[in-house]
This record gives structure tokens, sequence and C-alpha cells, in this order.
């Protein structure tokens, strides 16, 4: 079976709807034929300034939404990064691998430390995409469920696995980004020309998982959208009409087609009321499955346990595998 891996980063307490339809809601349907690993990448979270209070329950938090979402356990290899330590130690090979250049062309350390300052981003921060690569060579995956946000985080690790491979032999499966078109990227509900983000978004233009029902539905029913009046999906001419049908196709499984028909010479006030029910029957007994797991912190301890040693088998072959490779002595 094809192996896949990916991870969510546990920087916010509740996942958004970005955040399950471009990859999460693929991780749950990639369990069935694929030999699947998701972790919450906690060494990531701390990239950026950070409450160590709140940083483990968040952690607790993100693996709870991941299962009432619909990971399975006996299906999956669910764990906590910092759990295996093989994922920092690779993150070092790797980054002496990587040109000093290669690493500031990414797109995403520049928009977050134009953000912050470039004072107070860290070497953290910059090196971030080096750690995402470690993430997913370690379990040689052969493809990577992510949003378009994360695609050239997914090209720096294939060339970084080619570069390996060619210079010290072949050792790392080169991986795919397994990236959806349609849900890859929902837009911010208030800004449509731009990514609903937990950091950019304003409270107005994200839906939150865990948010009340009811402020979810009032912030569908709020989405800015345009002048005209026709339900018609044109992400250029009409970005937030087309945003609310992505949205409502992926979470009803229906096709923006038969949606722009059924809503023809309809008003955006019935699209948006109709997709607000949506949201809030989606919701609503999520939040009740997410606060069973998290009653019980004992058994989601014991998953993340068993994943965290499910995962060190693999990843201690493929580092033991590069050490050998790169001229390390063994320890005895
Ligand atoms: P993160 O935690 O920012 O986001 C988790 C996943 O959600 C996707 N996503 C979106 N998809 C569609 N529309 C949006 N508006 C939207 N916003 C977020 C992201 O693309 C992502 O797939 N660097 C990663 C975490 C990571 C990782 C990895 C992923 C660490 N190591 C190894 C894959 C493999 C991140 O920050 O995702």
């Amino acid at each position: 079976r094809p192996r896949v891996l990916s991870g969510i980063q546990p920087t916010a307490d509740s996942f958004h709807l970005g955040n399950y339809l471009g990859a999460v809601r693929q991780w749950v349907g990639l369990q069935d034929d694929h030999d699947a690993f998701y972790f919450v990448p906690d060494l990531h979270a701390i990239t950026v300034e950070h409450d160590p209070k709140t940083l483990a329950h968040r952690t607790r938090n993100a693996a709870a939404q991941l299962l009432a979402l619909g990971l399975d356990p006996d299906r999956c290899t669910l764990f906590v990064q910092s759990h295996v330590p093989e994922h920092a130690q690779l993150a070092w090979v790797l980054g002496c691998l990587t040109g000093f250049g290669e690493a500031s062309r990414m797109t995403q350390f520049k928009d977050k430390s134009a953000k912050q300052g470039s004072d107070r981003a860290t070497v953290g921060l910059f090196t971030y995409p080096i750690l995402q690569a470690a993430d997913i060579l370690l379990y040689q995956a052969d493809r990577v469920p992510v949003g378009e946000d994360q695609r050239q985080h997914v090209e720096l690790t294939r060339d970084l696995a080619q570069r390996f491979n060619s210079r010290f032999g072949r050792t790392f499966v080169v991986p795919e980004p397994y990236i959806l078109t349609g849900a890859a990227k929902i837009q911010d509900l208030q800004d449509p020309s731009a990514k609903m983000s937990k950091s950019g978004s304003s409270p107005g233009g994200i839906v939150d998982l865990l948010d009340d029902p009811k402020a979810s539905a009032k912030k569908i029913r709020s989405a800015v959208t345009d002048t005209e009046r026709e339900v018609r999906y044109d992400p250029v001419a009409k970005p937030g009409v087309s945003n609310l049908l992505t949205i409502y196709a992926a979470l009803t499984e229906r096709k923006v087609s038969e949606l722009e028909a059924e809503y023809a010479g309809r008003g955006y006030g019935d699209l948006k009321k109709d997709l607000a029910d949506v949201v809030v029957e989606f919701t609503t007994p999520l939040a009740e499955r997410v606060r069973l797991y998290l009653d019980d912190p004992a058994e989601l301890d014991r998953i993340l346990a068993r994943g965290a040693t499910r995962a060190r088998e693999v990843s201690s072959a493929t580092l033991a595998a590069v050490h050998d490779r790169i001229g390390f002595l063994p320890p005895t």
C-alpha cells in the first residue's frame, strides 16, 4: 500500500474550514487504501512566539479534532512530532544540504517574517521547511495530502530527497504532493482574495470548526459577495460566491455545477442561508465528539503513545540508514 503522511499545527484552539476541506477530509479517505501517518507538528508550532501554558492543551485538542473528524487510530498512525526525536535529528542533516538562498526563497517564510519584522523572526521559522522535509522523508511517504499553500514546501522536500539520493545513494522515496483542485484553497469570507488562515483572517473571515454554530452561520450569511445576483462559479470575477460554492460542494459532496443549476434564478441570500444550515449540521455534532475525546485525556494519550511507538519504528530505520550513508560512526 502506498504511504501518505501529513500534519496540522496546534497553533489555534480550533481547526478552520480551510484546514478541513483542504487537508483533513482527504486524510480521512486515504486511510482506506494507504498506510497513513498523521501527526501534530508541535516543533513547528514554536517557530513563532507561543504560550507554553496553551501548547500542550492545543496539541491534545488537535488530536481530538482529528479523531472526531474521522481519523481511526486502528487504521492510521496518529502521533505528536516531539514524541519522535528523529524529526529534529533528520532536519539537521537536511539543513546541511539546503542552500541558504534556497531556504530564503520560501514564500511562507517571507510572508511570516515580513509580518513579524525580520529582527523578530527566528532561525527556527527560517528552517521550518527543512524540518517539514524531514517529517515527510523519515516515513518514505509516497504522497503528501495538503492544501495549496504547502506546495512549495513539498517541492523543497522533493529537491532535498533527490539531492540526498544522488549524493549518497538511493535512500529516500521522492514524495508527490496530493492537492485537490477546488477545495485546496478556501478563501477568507470577508476578503475572498486572501486564503482563510489562522493568523491572517479577521474573526468574520474564518469559520472555526469549534466555534458556536450560530456564530458560524452568521459568518456565512455575512460573507462578502458582489453586486450581481447570479450564482455562478467564477473565481476571478466572483471570488466570494465561488468560495461559498466550493465550501458547499465540498461539505455536501456535490458538484459545483449541480449547485449552480439549483440556485439559478435565486439570489445570494438563499445560497448563504442553505450553506449556513449545512455548516451548522456539520459542526454541531463535531463539537460533541471532540469533547468526548478531551474528557478522557488518558485514553487520548494512550492513542498518541501507540502512534509514537509505531512512528519510531519507521523513522528510526530511516535515520539509521541516513547516518550510515553520510558516514557517521555507528554507536556501539
Ligand atoms: P497548517 O497547520 O497551516 O495547515 C494544515 C493543513 O490545512 C491546509 N490549509 C488550507 N487548505 C485549504 N484552504 C485553506 N484556506 C487552508 N489553510 C490551511 C494546509 O495546506 C495544510 O495542509 N507546514 C504545515 C504543517 C506540516 C506538514 C508537515 C504538512 C508540518 N510538517 C509535513 C505536511 C507534511 C502547516 O503549517 O499546515
